[in-house]
């Protein structure tokens, strides 16, 4: 394959490789596509504190490595779950044995389109991500398998609004890939004959179904299905949210929190980690950047709680900001699903690659050590950026 050397061109790759709706689909957003943007633009805003010279330098490079969820990871980086990676025929087995390679933990959809047993037997360092969806006993039959496939931890993502309109336009996805959703997609496929080869090549098609869904015995319900149940089952009190929780040993994250509130929720039910996030921008439009309320958040309860935050993260100074900020690490989601629609494993691992180098190059500029010991005063952060009264001494742009 082609190196690529940035996020942006593995972004270009996937865009001229998909189909325009799958390519749509990976993109997603919603509404007027607010948080979306606000998710790269906050990253924008802050800016990086050089130094010249080292007070003592590493002796073989800074320290990247850190411990998440129980997990030691090379880099401060975790793959974010995200459903359905069929883009590529490999999937999510792809994303696992590239997280595997390269040392870093990989949260695994409940709507992902291959079986957690399948991930979890590459990759040890695999966390399942579950909605609240079905009835109680439909969760804990799922923790009981989570439990048997010996998953390293829980990840409750509890942030979804089902908006489903975009300005923009959202792409259609047939239900089931049969004769009729070929016929129609063939004007798309005929545009992207690569992308139709890489199925095709395999005598396969893209599997929309869910397995780790299924119900004992039955056949694996399809993405759209799926979705529907969710859509049905009343959203969970906190009370909900703590038994669940009690019902796991385990780590166990809260993903999709924005502000200080919640995080101290978090705490209070015994979660070990939280994610600061407003989903990659694809739920509720108009949430600003989980960058803005991370201080907040860390100041409350960064004593108590592992603190990861997502969205928008596209280079290594970007984790360089967010753990300055506060965060013990970030989660990634668009990067490497277009690393995989470009090249499977080996796309994964590139983007990887791209971030761990981008850390590197970040902390040698900033004559810094290692990413545990990063802090405010390494950034300049302009007024008004917070949504959150600031909690620290942050040396603002003059
Ligand atoms: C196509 C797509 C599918 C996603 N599916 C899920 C999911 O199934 N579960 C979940 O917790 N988050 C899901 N997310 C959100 C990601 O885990 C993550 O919060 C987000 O992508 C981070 O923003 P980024 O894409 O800018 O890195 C999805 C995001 C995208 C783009």
């Amino acid at each position: 394959m082609t190196w690529f050397e940035t996020v942006a061109e593995a972004q270009r790759r996937a865009r001229s490789r998909l189909p325009p709706s799958v390519y749509a689909a990976l993109l997603a957003g919603a509404e007027a596509g607010h948080s979306y943007r606000d998710n790269l633009q906050a990253f924008d805003e802050v800016e990086l504190v050089p130094h010249l010279a080292w007070e003592v330098p590493p002796t073989h490079g800074p320290d990247l490595g850190t411990r998440v969820m129980g997990l030691d990871l090379s880099m401060p980086v975790l793959l974010s779950p995200t459903g359905v990676q069929a883009v590529h025929p490999d999937g999510e087995l792809a994303v696992a044995r590239a997280a595997n390679v390269r040392g870093v933990a990989m949260g695994l959809s409940s709507f992902a389109s291959m079986p957690m047993e399948d991930v979890r037997a590459v990759l040890p360092a695999a966390l399942f991500q579950m909605y609240w969806l079905g009835s109680r006993d439909d969760m804990l039959r799922l923790l009981d398998r989570a439990r048997a496939a010996r998953m390293a931890g829980i990840i409750l993502t509890l942030d979804w609004s089902f908006s489903h309109g975009r300005d923009w336009g959202s792409p259609r996805i047939p239900e089931r890939v049969n004769a009729r959703a070929v016929a129609r997609f063939t004007p798309e496929f005929i545009r992207r004959p690569r992308w139709a080869w890489t199925f095709a090549s395999r005598r396969t098609i893209p599997d929309l179904t869910v397995p780790n869904l299924a119900m004992d015995g039955e056949p694996a319900p399809t993405f759209f299905g799926a979705y529907g149940k969710w859509m049905q089952t009343p959203p969970p009190t906190w009370a909900d949210i703590e038994w669940l929780r009690g019902n796991w040993d385990g780590p166990f994250m809260v993903k999709g929190v924005w502000n200080t509130s919640d995080a101290r929720r978090a705490v209070d039910i015994g979660a070990s980690a939280i994610s600061v996030s407003n989903h990659g921008g694809n739920n509720l439009d108009g949430i600003p950047s989980p960058l803005r309320v991370l201080p907040a958040i860390a100041q409350e309860c960064g004593d108590d709680i592992e603190i990861v935050m997502d969205g928008g993260v596209r280079r290594g100074s970007d984790v360089v900001k967010a753990l300055a900020l506060g965060a013990r690490a970030v989660m990634i989601g668009r990067p490497y699903l277009w690393g995989l629609a470009v090249e499977g494993q080996a796309g994964v691992e590139n983007v990887l690659d791209v971030l761990r180098d981008g850390i590197v190059a970040t902390l040698t500029g900033m004559k810094q050590n290692s990413v545990q010991t990063l802090s405010p005063g390494d950034l300049l952060v302009p007024e008004g950026f917070l949504r959150w009264p600031a909690p620290v001494d942050l040396v603002h742009r003059p």
